[in-house]
């Protein structure tokens, strides 16, 4: 039987009537696959892949040819999950017409199925422009890592009520542009609840509390990839990061105690002769 790839609709409805919906990112083939077999929704190919993948200091670097680089490999996964790829620093912040050809790049290039940029109503005629092109548009509000030299850092954001206010405005703003999810991010949980019941559209957090319609991680994270990465709202499912360093020790031992390859990983002439 053919497999039900996941679409909008299926996202929207979702909000009514669950489950929650759940999202990590993918930077490659290998994992979008695992990730689809687990039964994740949403694959987010993330710009935080110039951290965790290009070990940049933070995501204003990425640009937009590697982020289609990687949104090609996770689209060869041809999952049934729903690709996101976010557009990278200074691909749409310029102007309309940027945006559109960045997003439009995205979507020809890569065969993913949606975008994802950063910010409230500021960039609400891009939504709009991108939208009206066919081009579907997830938001991203609160801590935007794009915006860390404005932010002053990786900081929790709606600290105050003005801004919790604002950040109210801006979701309702993506909403009315043509948003179909919003990603928040580093928000207090009462904010993100207040947002989530605000928006008739899927709201999706990551450390912002329980009270999203979905949740995101990012998946070097998720995995314990990095051991020494630990954020204190970030459950690790796994220690892959110490398990493959157990695995290349071993594999250092054996090569060096001339105890692989042995003759089970190895072929003999004569099993081979014609
Ligand atoms: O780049 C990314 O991985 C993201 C998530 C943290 C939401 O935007």
């Amino acid at each position: 039987m053919a497999k039900h790839k996941i679409c909008i609709a299926d996202l929207l409805a979702r909000k009514a009537s669950g489950p929650k919906i759940v999202a990590v990112t993918a930077y490659d083939v290998t994992f979008a696959r695992l990730f689809d077999e687990a039964g994740v929704d949403i694959l987010l190919v993330g710009d935080s892949l110039g951290m965790v993948v290009q070990g940049l200091d933070n995501t204003l670097p990425v640009t937009l040819d590697e982020m289609i680089y990687h949104a090609r490999a996770v689209a060869r996964a041809k999952p049934q999950a729903h690709i996101v790829v976010d557009l990278p620093f200074m691909s749409y912040q310029i102007s309309v017409e940027s945006a559109v050809a960045a997003a439009g790049r995205v979507l020809k290039e890569s065969g993913c199925e949606a975008i994802k940029l950063e910010g409230g109503t500021t960039v609400t005629p891009q939504v709009a422009a991108c939208v009206a092109a066919g081009i579907p548009v997830m938001g991203h509000l609160g801590l935007t890592p794009q915006s860390i030299n404005v932010l002053g850092g990786f900081r929790v954001q709606g600290r105050t009520p003005v801004a919790q206010d604002q950040l109210l405005k801006d979701a309702q703003a993506l909403e009315q542009a043509g948003a179909y999810a919003l990603v928040l991010e580093g928000i207090p949980s009462e904010l993100a609840e207040r947002v989530t019941q605000a928006v008739t559209i899927p709201t999706i957090g990551i450390f912002a509390g329980p009270h999203c319609d979905g949740q995101v991680l990012v998946c070097y994270d998720m995995l314990g990839l990095q051991p020494k990465r630990q954020f204190r709202f970030v459950k690790r499912y796994a220690e892959l990061g110490l398990a493959t360093i157990d695995a290349a020790r071993a594999f250092v031992h054996d090569v060096q105690a001339g105890q692989f390859p042995d003759a089970a990983h190895s072929v003999a002439a004569e099993s081979i002769r014609e």
